[in-house]
């Protein structure tokens, strides 16, 4: 049995922080801005059940395998699959995993940014009371002058880098710890009161049922494709994020159980914000189908109507703000790891040269929704491109790999004696759900979508 390794990056101050920080890579823009949006362009309810079993049979299981990977390896995530590959008497090649995930990582960060600039953007709107007293028409035409205006859009996302670059290159405890242990909460509670106060729309009843009471008819491929997307998305796996947080977590830490903590609190969270979004969605006729823009136009609708809204406004979009940059730090960091490993930079320069980099990248997403609104690639403009590469392909290929790799190539004890499960039910189900469970699954979505099964 191998030493234990310690990181040269450093460890979490306490379990407790580990969790957080998790939570905080896991909850972001994912779960508020485009969870309800995917829910609303596939079908609500049965895309929330099949994202539901998702979460539940690949979720979880990839979660856990992650985090041990990322504990056990304790380095960036490239070397630390060429290292457990090769000590448990396999090919180095599966580093390789550490690079598709990094190579994703740095996709999503590209466009997360951007988004992530919108959510800056409505904050200094909300707060100068732009949203007083707005309308339906009045939110939808904001929300256009804004993508429609390319020069904005790049002076919030170079914030919003900036902001992402300060934090990571300060390193694990003073940089990503900090950041997260008061405002996860706050915008928890302040979600709770959002849905309270779309209960009071008269539309809940309408949201409930749209949400959750599939419509069976209307589970196609393409619904399947997304709710797994979205569960890779949501919960930051199968790039790498999860892995370079778990090589931060201490031996004696159990990781089902802060796995369990992690996906559930990603859950609600999700399911919460579809409960804020759409009684007003139906109260205000607007459209599930909208897209990207759903939550940036409906939510101001609801701070321009209600008492204090600037306030309540502002509060919310500080919080998603930070809920975004504590998810966009994690993107950066299995890249930063790795050139301070291989390359022996310092870990400010790396964060620079990475940042910087995706930072350009995004700028093609920015020109998508205006100037080259036009240009298609694969029928997709840069943004939906990179995001449903990202997601829909890179990340489920990814999450396949590690838990095939979890579960066929590394020994029995190895994963036993990590996880600190004795050889019983709990230790067996998790190990049948990464054997046989999720892979199939993966396989199957995607045999279906390329046609294999007569699916489209
Ligand atoms: N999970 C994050 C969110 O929901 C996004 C993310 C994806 C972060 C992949 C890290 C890795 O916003």
């Amino acid at each position: 049995m191998p030493a234990r390794r310690t990181s040269i990056h450093g460890e979490w101050s306490s379990k407790l922080a580990f969790i957080l920080a998790a939570t905080g890579s896991a909850v972001g823009l994912g779960n508020i801005w485009r969870f309800p949006y995917v829910a609303g362009e596939s079908g609500g309810g049965a895309f929330v059940l099949v994202y539901l079993a998702c979460v539940l049979t690949i979720g979880l299981p990839v979660m856990i395998a992650e985090i041990l990977i990322g504990r056990r390896g304790r380095q960036s995530p490239i070397n630390t699959m060429r290292t457990l590959a090769v000590e448990e008497g396999h090919s180095p090649a599966w580093q390789h995993v550490g690079l598709l995930g990094m190579a994703a990582g740095f996709i999503i960060l590209s466009f997360y940014s951007v988004i992530a600039g919108w959510t800056l953007a409505y904050m200094v709107r909300t707060a100068a009371g732009v949203l007083q007293g707005v309308t339906a028409e009045g939110a939808r035409s904001i929300f256009a002058d804004l993508v429609g205006d390319p020069e904005k859009l790049l002076a919030w996302h170079t914030i919003f880098m900036v902001m992402t670059i300060i934090v990571v290159s300060r390193g694990v405890q003073s940089g990503l710890e900090q950041a997260t242990k008061f405002l996860m909460p706050a915008l928890f509670v302040l979600l709770v009161a959002m849905v309270g106060y779309a209960m009071n729309t008269g539309q809940f009843q309408h949201a409930l049922r749209y949400l959750f009471m599939p419509d069976f008819g209307k589970i196609t491929t393409d619904v399947v494709l997304n709710a797994m997307g979205q569960a890779f998305f949501s919960l930051s796996l199968g790039m790498g994020a999860i892995m370079i947080y778990g090589s931060y977590l201490s031996h004696n830490a159990s990781i089902v159980r802060t796995a369990v903590v992690i996906v559930s609190m990603d859950t609600l969270v999700a399911l919460l914000a579809g409960l804020a979004i759409f009684p007003l969605v139906f109260q205000y006729q607007l459209e599930p189908t909208a897209g990207a823009g759903l939550i940036f136009q409906t939510l101001p609708i609801a701070f321009g109507q209600m008492p204090g809204g600037i306030w309540v406004g502002t509060a919310f979009f500080v919080l998603l703000l930070f809920a975004a940059w504590t998810s966009a730090i994690s993107l950066l960091e299995p890249a930063v790891t790795w050139l301070v490993e291989n390359h022996g930079m310092n870990r400010v320069k790396a964060t620079a040269y990475t940042g910087i980099a995706a930072w350009g990248l995004g700028i093609l997403s920015i020109l998508s929704l205006n100037a080259w609104s036009d240009v298609k690639v694969f029928g997709k403009g840069f943004l939906d491109l990179f995001d449903y590469l990202s997601s829909n392909v890179m990340l489920p290929i990814g999450g396949f790999l590690i838990c095939t790799f979890a579960a066929w190539l590394m020994s029995r004890e190895s994963t036993r004696s990590e996880l600190g499960l004795p050889d019983g039910f709990g230790y067996r189900l998790w190990r049948f759900l990464v054997q046989f469970v999720s892979p199939v699954a993966i396989v199957l979505v995607f045999l279906n979508k390329i046609g294999l099964f007569g699916g489209s």
